[in-house]
């Protein structure tokens, strides 16, 4: 029934059966990795030996291996008791506590981790070593100093496996340093709506270049099977992800439904997979989105028969981060509709041992039939064989090779690496003959964007969202846009000056204005139409051309947008995706030093409304369009209508774990970005409601008071959850006196999840600021904070 796909699939499957796979190999009666044989293993030797210790483990311990707890919430005498096969850091995980840890903390965790994972075992259980999983997405970015290259989208535009590859290869070595094992990358997201807010983890909206910049980067990362460095010195386990059509939702809602013919479906969606598959990536993460209704994370029919069935894939399924937890029936500590479709791994970050239990239980019961966790495990182990980790040459993170090295995270030839790509992501798309600048001309670089790094690295870049509150002091030997610039500028007998506003004494010769899109990840980044809505850039440009100064648009996003007002008012524009730590890659093209050669992996929009946009058809450039800099040719006066333009931003002030632009938020005299981190007398920790990090959980110590600031007409509206009754006085205030709450929060604690609504009824005021202040200790959760315009006279209630 599925002959169309498999048609486009046939290709890749058959590369597949050739390619074969190299192994590590271990000793069937054995009880500790390391003390194992030497094996002159063929793959059906090791499958025996594998069956073999499926045959002698517990229960208890195979349905440990099922299972992967994220490191800020498992400690070592956790993994000891229970044995947990993997675990990962998330996006805000790091060692001890610490997203900024020094890398040794990261080698010394997975050494703890390792360690409890082998102690021995009685009766002579076979002894499993436990595997970390992180998220390398541009480099090993979770750790300071790491190498950032550019995101997917930008090394779609490079049209160049190579330097993927080359790419896989740095970022495996920076994450072996840190002892850690598997990489939960490449995406091979076939991008379709780029209001999705990962599009830019999206090599391109074509499937089959994703499949082959994804294929790169897993023979980088992994090295080609049947070498003999395959999965061995300076290679970690590779992740394919999200299995499948996470860039085919409605409307680009992150984890949302995709809907369509599913031939149809994964003739676009697909067709990465059988080419990951026959370079030989050994993991494949499940997408949390739906197709027709049916979560990823619970349909066998794709999970199993076809990515098991069709293509052949033999190595391991990880789920996504409490994925399974959004299965009808299911929750995050009760699933096993997941593991009966064909999910090896349960990714549950803060859940492990309830899951745990309810999945002994479920094979006790017959619910589970054991042979699905002997398959699973087989699978666990087959990687971890494979990988090296179990057998002879198993040995504890920090002694394997590149282990503790640190001077290699962000290494000159990792980041020579980086820059050469940043220069080939570039794309020209506009040139009025400004481009390449003129040797020795004295140059004006605006734009808040222009010296940080954060910015130009986007999200997943040492956490989560990323963000520029990130100041360039946590990117050691790294390279703003600015200082290359600055250098080329220099370089060809000229001067640079930094101007973030723009202003200047002596009149520049030309004036590059930098500027995009924040940081987001996920579906924080999601977004309803195409309008770049942040006009900083936009006033730069045309404060500049009104003085008659040639402009440049250095743009920074995550995706093509509609920029037809910027690129009006510019005499040259380049779209420079999020380049990362190298930024001397961009003036690299701006100065002509290296040709430009970047072309669109996306299609940009000649309309700002936001509609799949996937070929010529409604383009302003189709995908492939990039300019060389020698073409001048005018592009002419783009129409600057739209619609979206005049809506308001929008009453959210906190949504979706994210603070809207123009809103700030305030912990006594500290700011507090993105509502998130430790300010006076407040900590604020991402908690998951609905989705990951959705929320905040805000702890006040007596005295705390936190305050946002934004703009907005109307009722404060806030979603909330307090567990406990307060135990002083919390006042409340909107630009007025403030007013004591408790006795109404009294009665809502501990009813869970509630709505506020706060009125001028009984704030007396409503301003633009709002501020929550308590004596004593408080905790107070919130996933919404809104403006709504009620009837006059609304009452307020809790
Ligand atoms: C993302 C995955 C990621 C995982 C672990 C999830 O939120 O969807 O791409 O690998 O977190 O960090
Ligand atoms: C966050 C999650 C997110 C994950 C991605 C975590 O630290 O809490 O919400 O999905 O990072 O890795």
């Amino acid at each position: 029934m599925r002959s169309k796909a498999r048609l486009v699939l046939a290709s890749a499957v058959m590369a597949l059966a050739v390619s074969g796979c190299s192994e590590g190999s271990l000793q069937s009666a054995s009880s500790t990795p390391v003390a194992v044989a030497a094996s002159t293993s063929v793959e059906a030797d090791s499958e025996a030996r594998i069956a073999d210790i499926v045959s002698r483990m517990s229960l208890e311990r195979k349905i440990a291996q099922l299972i992967q707890p994220q490191i800020n919430s498992v400690t070592p005498e956790e993994m000891r008791k229970y044995r947990w096969g993997s675990y990962l850091n998330g996006g805000n995980g790091g060692p001890y506590g610490d997203e900024f840890a020094p890398a040794s903390e990261w080698l010394r965790l997975a050494d703890e981790m390792w360690d409890a994972s082998t102690a021995p075992l009685p009766n002579g259980e076979p002894i499993i070593p436990t595997m970390w999983g992180t998220d390398a997405v541009h480099g090993h970015t979770n750790v300071m100093n790491a190498t950032i290259f550019p995101h997917n989208i930008g090394l779609g535009a490079t049209r160049d496996p190579d330097i993927v590859r080359q790419i896989g290869a740095a970022t495996a070595v920076e994450i072996e340093v840190t002892g850690i094992d598997w990489n939960f990358s490449p995406t091979v997201a076939v991008a379709r709506d780029d209001r999705w807010g990962r599009t830019y983890e999206s090599y391109s909206e074509d499937p089959v270049l994703t499949g082959q910049m994804g294929a790169a980067l897993i023979e980088g990362l992994q090295g080609k099977p049947g070498d003999a460095d395959f999965l061995a010195q300076g290679r970690v386990i590779a992740t394919a992800k999200h299995f499948f059509a996470d860039g085919g939702t409605d409307q680009g809602v992150d984890q949302g439904d995709v809907n369509g013919d599913i031939e149809e479906l994964m003739a676009i969606h697909a067709v990465p997979y059988p080419m990951a598959i026959a370079a030989g990536v050994e993991t494949i993460m499940a997408s949390f989105n739906s197709i027709n209704g049916i979560k990823m994370h619970g349909n066998r029919d794709l999970l199993t028969d076809v990515l098991r069935g069709e293509m052949g894939f033999d190595g391991l399924v990880v789920g996504d981060w409490n994925a399974h937890g959004q299965i009808a029936g299911c929750t995050v500590s009760d699933c096993p509709q997941s593991l009966l479709a064909g999910l090896d791994i349960y990714m549950v970050p803060d859940d492990a041992v309830a899951l745990y239990e309810s999945l002994l239980a479920q094979v006790r019961d017959g619910t589970i039939p054991e042979a699905r966790v002997d398959e699973a495990v087989t699978r666990i182990l087959r990687v971890k064989m494979r990988a090296g980790l179990l057998g002879p040459d198993a040995q504890k993170p920090s002694a394997r090779p590149n282990a503790g090295e640190y001077e290699k995270l962000g290494q000159a030839s990792h980041r020579a690496i980086a820059r050469e790509a940043v220069a080939k992501s570039q794309v020209i798309l506009k040139n009025e003959g400004v481009l390449p600048i003129k040797s020795g001309a004295n140059i004006l670089v605006a734009g808040e964007a222009a010296d940080s790094i954060a910015q130009a690295a986007g999200g997943w870049t040492l956490t989560w969202q990323g963000g520029r509150e990130l100041t360039n002091d946590y990117f050691p030997g790294a390279t703003s846009i600015w200082a290359g610039i600055e250098e080329a500028a220099v370089e060809s007998g000229g001067s640079a000056t930094l101007s973030v506003d723009g202003s200047f004494e002596q009149r520049p010769d030309v004036a590059i204005v930098v500027f995009g899109e924040q940081p987001y990840a996920e579906f924080a980044g999601d977004r309803k139409n195409m309008v770049f809505g942040d006009e900083e850039g936009l006033e730069l440009l045309r404060k500049f051309k009104a003085q008659g100064i040639p402009t440049v648009s250095v743009f920074l996003s995550g995706r093509p947008l509609w920029m037809n007002r910027e690129l009006n008012a510019s005499d040259a524009f380049v779209a420079s995706w999020l380049p990362g730590s190298e930024g001397a890659g961009v003036a690299d093209v701006l100065f002509g030093a290296v040709p430009a050669t970047g072309k669109l992996s996306f299609s940009w929009p000649a309309s700002c409304e936001g509609m799949p946009l996937n070929g010529p058809d409604g383009a302003l450039f189709a995908m492939g369009y990039g300019r060389a800099l020698d073409d001048h040719s005018a592009l002419g006066r783009l129409s600057e209508d739209c619609g979206f333009l005049s809506l308001s931003a929008g009453s959210e002030w906190y949504a979706n774990g994210r603070l809207a632009a123009g809103v700030s938020a305030m912990a006594g005299g500290s700011d507090l970005p993105n509502l998130r981190g430790q300010g006076d007398g407040i900590v604020a920790r991402g908690i998951d409601k609905d989705r990951q990090e959705d929320a905040r959980s805000i702890t006040f110590g007596p005295g705390g008071s936190l305050t946002l600031n934004g703009s907005g007409e109307g009722a404060f509206v806030i979603s909330y959850n307090l567990p406990q009754a307060p135990a002083g006085q919390v006042t409340i205030s909107s630009g007025g006196e403030p007013v004591s709450v408790s006795p109404q929060l009294t009665i809502a604690a501990g009813k869970g999840w509630r709505e506020m609504v706060l009125t001028q009824a009984c704030l007396g005021s409503l301003g633009d600021s709002l501020t929550i202040a308590t004596d004593a200790p408080l905790e107070l959760s919130v996933v919404e904070i809104s403006r709504r315009e009620l009837p006059a006279g609304t009452q307020c209630s809790f």
